[in-house]
């Protein structure tokens, strides 16, 4: 059977995981975006997975109680290990809002390959972009177990293995590029 080293010595890379979380609205899909173009410019081969690819498809049932949102990760943590198994750079982008389920994500994906990425910017600041509106309709009370709100987001701790990525603080491009750098030295570690 082939295994994960065969498909990597085809594609001649290394797969990981990359985490990305945060609040709606704090970046993490452009972001994400940015580093995938980047990537594939230098000759890789990646996969975003984002709730434009997986919420409206292979999640589509689920909502965003506690239950639905642990079991929305669950599977993308799945999908994710399949991914990194075929070879693959893998980019995911969700709230994943608690501590426990990054935990969770990242005993799926498994330590060695999981890369965590707070992109962090306050719920005021993603308030005033509210890129998609949705902030606005939670204000008035139109949106059920909106995160942040009625809905807890946790923010990463001291000591937790994570890199942050500020957007109220460094452009996308520099964010972009730190994943970059963090990429290029997981190439080079045995
Ligand atoms: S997660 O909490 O389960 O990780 P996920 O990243 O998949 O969330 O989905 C978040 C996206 O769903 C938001 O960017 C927003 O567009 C949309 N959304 C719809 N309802 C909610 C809600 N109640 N809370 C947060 N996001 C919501």
């Amino acid at each position: 059977m082939l295994g994960r080293p065969d498909k990597e010595a085809l594609l001649k890379q290394r797969s990981v995981v990359f985490w990305l979380y945060g609040y709606s609205g704090s970046g993490k899909s452009t972001i994400a975006n940015a580093f995938e173009r980047a990537l594939h410019e230098k000759g890789f081969l990646t996969q975003i997975l984002d709730g434009d690819n997986i919420r409206s498809g292979l999640n589509n049932n689920l909502g965003f109680s506690d239950e639905d949102r642990a079991e929305n990760i669950r599977r993308i943590a799945e999908v994710a290990k399949l991914y990194l198994n075929s070879g693959i750079v893998t980019i995911t982008s969700f709230i994943c809002p608690t501590r426990e389920l990054r935990q969770l994500a990242r005993s799926v994906v498994g330590e060695a390959d999981f890369v965590e990425v707070y992109v962090k910017a306050s719920y005021e600041t993603c308030a005033q972009r509210d890129p998609k509106g949705l902030y606005a309709k939670a204000k008035e009370g139109k949106i059920a177990n909106f995160t942040g709100k009625d809905s807890a987001f946790e923010e990463p701790e001291a000591g937790d293995d994570v890199l942050i990525l500020d957007t109220e603080a460094n452009s996308i491009q520099q964010s972009a590029s730190t994943l970059v750098q963090c990429l290029k030295r997981r190439q080079k570690a045995d």
